[in-house]
């Protein structure tokens, strides 16, 4: 089988956004700390008709109908979230009704969980499947659905929401280069949910920052090391058109690329120009843990990756900006934001993806893109995931109905016995939403 990737992806995120401009005046942080010193312009968040499993039915749906896919030719289904609605019955298992309605009950996959790491873990699974001996020729389907919801305090505002959804099958424009990567994974208490009746996580966020920046050091060297010993030469971040990182906040991404130029101008590669190597030479004798917290190499080392993060990585920030952290799918929301971007003019790119979930595990892995094969080629996913279109007929809700709504949900979380609004206005036609949740705690969905 050759070039096992992504065949087709679909994004869906809520109508419900507050803008981070707002919320920084509400909140009575200084301005700009949101949207300058997080590098964040807007937040999507779940209204009380919807959740995760309703976003992951609404992306499903969405992607087998714009593709015209037969969901009798889905043989593998795994989701990937953190958002926990019951600890033992799957999101798949929700995800089955769509397929259950046109007698296709024989799909494999369950739902992985590790913080932002669970969608990666999910799409390893699926590709691993269709190359292996146990595939039986239909497509696989990858599902990343999460609400990142933050008690009050300093986190709130890194909060997002979105589901995405991946076709998976060989002959794909988005192929894994898969001897290119390099993992790291360790035990950490940077960011867990140890509390099971609230839906906020425990987070110790300078510690998790730290972490996300050493797994992406580690994950690195290792990918640099196994491109030398199939390549036979070094690999510097010139060796990759784009960057992709998980995204918590733009800063972070920012301070990400920062890092990875850093250890080329450390590994002595040819990326870094004459003027980046006498700037960072002052700091090339900082201890590893040292340089972590070091401001000035910080502000540096941004400074001097300037260009080749407008080049690199900026093409890949629109839906996190916009959206948020969406935990799972917030790396393929990155992704998608370039493929939204760049779409034809990506034939031939190699682009290279960081993966990190609290707690921790991380990968740096690559992808090898080609135009492709209508329908499955870049620049028919670009036209039918229609970003801008969705960006653009969303609603901006008031800093305060924001904070109402999580309330809300805070009280609804776990619950049972209640009916929702059914307030469908602000959803686009398609859109699956909660309607009830019974006394058994049994769960049901409409589409609108
Ligand atoms: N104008 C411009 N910039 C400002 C302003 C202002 N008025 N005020 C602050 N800033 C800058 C700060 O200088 C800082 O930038 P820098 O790091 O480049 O110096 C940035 O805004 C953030 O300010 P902090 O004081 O560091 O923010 P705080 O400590 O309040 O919270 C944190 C940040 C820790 C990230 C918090 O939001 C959090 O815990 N989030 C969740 C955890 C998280 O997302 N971790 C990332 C990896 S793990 C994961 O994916 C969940």
């Amino acid at each position: 089988r050759r070039d096992v990737g992504v065949l087709a992806m679909e994004v869906y995120f809520p109508p419900t956004c507050v803008q981070q401009e707002a919320l920084e005046a509400h909140d009575g942080a200084s301005k700009g700390k949101y949207t300058i010193g997080f590098g964040q312009d807007c937040m999507a968040f779940c209204s009380e008709v919807e959740d995760v499993i309703s976003m992951g039915l609404t992306a499903v749906t969405s992607l087998l109908e714009k593709y015209n896919i037969d969901p009798k030719q889905i043989g593998r289904l795994e989701v990937g979230s953190e958002t926990v609605i019951d600890k033992s019955k799957s999101i798949k298992t929700f995800l089955m009704q769509v397929f259950e309605e046109h007698g296709n009950t024989d799909i494999e996959g369950v739902d992985s969980t590790n913080a932002c790491y669970g969608g990666t873990a999910a799409l390893f699974n699926v590709v691993n499947w269709v190359e292996s001996s146990s595939w039986d020729g239909r497509y696989g389907l990858v599902v990343c659905t999460d609400s990142a919801v933050y008690a009050e305090g300093p986190a709130r505002p890194t909060g997002g929401a979105a589901a995405i959804a991946m076709l998976i099958g060989p002959n794909a424009p988005i192929s894994f280069e898969s001897k290119f990567r390099g993992s790291h994974m360790s035990h950490a208490y940077d960011f867990y949910k140890p509390d099971l009746a609230s839906e906020y996580p425990v987070v110790d966020g300078r510690l998790s920052q730290t972490c996300y920046l050493m797994a992406l050091d580690t994950c690195y060297r290792r990918l640099c090391a196994k491109y030398e010993k199939f390549q036979g030469k070094q690999f510097s971040i010139s060796d990759a058109d784009y960057f992709v990182f998980h995204s918590p906040y733009n800063k972070l991404v920012q301070k990400s690329f920062a890092r990875l130029y850093f250890i080329d101008f450390l590994r002595s590669a040819s990326s870094v120009d004459e003027d980046a190597k006498e700037k960072l030479a002052p700091f090339s004798a900082l201890s590893g843990d040292e340089s972590y917290s070091n401001r000035d190499l910080e502000k540096m080392s941004q400074q001097v990756a300037k260009r080749l993060y407008n080049e690199k990585v900026q093409p890949t920030t629109l839906l996190p900006k916009q959206v948020g952290n969406m935990y799972t799918a917030s790396l393929y929301a990155a992704f998608a934001s370039l493929i939204h971007e760049k779409h034809s003019a990506l034939g031939g790119k190699r682009v290279v993806m960081f993966s990190y979930g609290s707690g921790l595990t991380s990968t740096m892995f690559s992808f090898r893109l080609s135009e492709g094969q209508h329908p499955f080629s870049l620049s028919n996913i670009a036209n039918l995931m229609d970003i801008s279109r969705k960006l653009k007929s969303r609603q901006e809700v008031s800093p305060e109905k924001f904070v109402e709504t999580l309330r809300l949900m805070e009280h609804r979380y776990g619950g049972k016995d209640f009916v929702t609004s059914k307030d469908t206005s602000l959803l686009p036609p398609g859109t699956f939403y909660l309607t009830e949740v019974d006394s058994l705690y049994r769960r049901f969905y409409s589409k609108k």
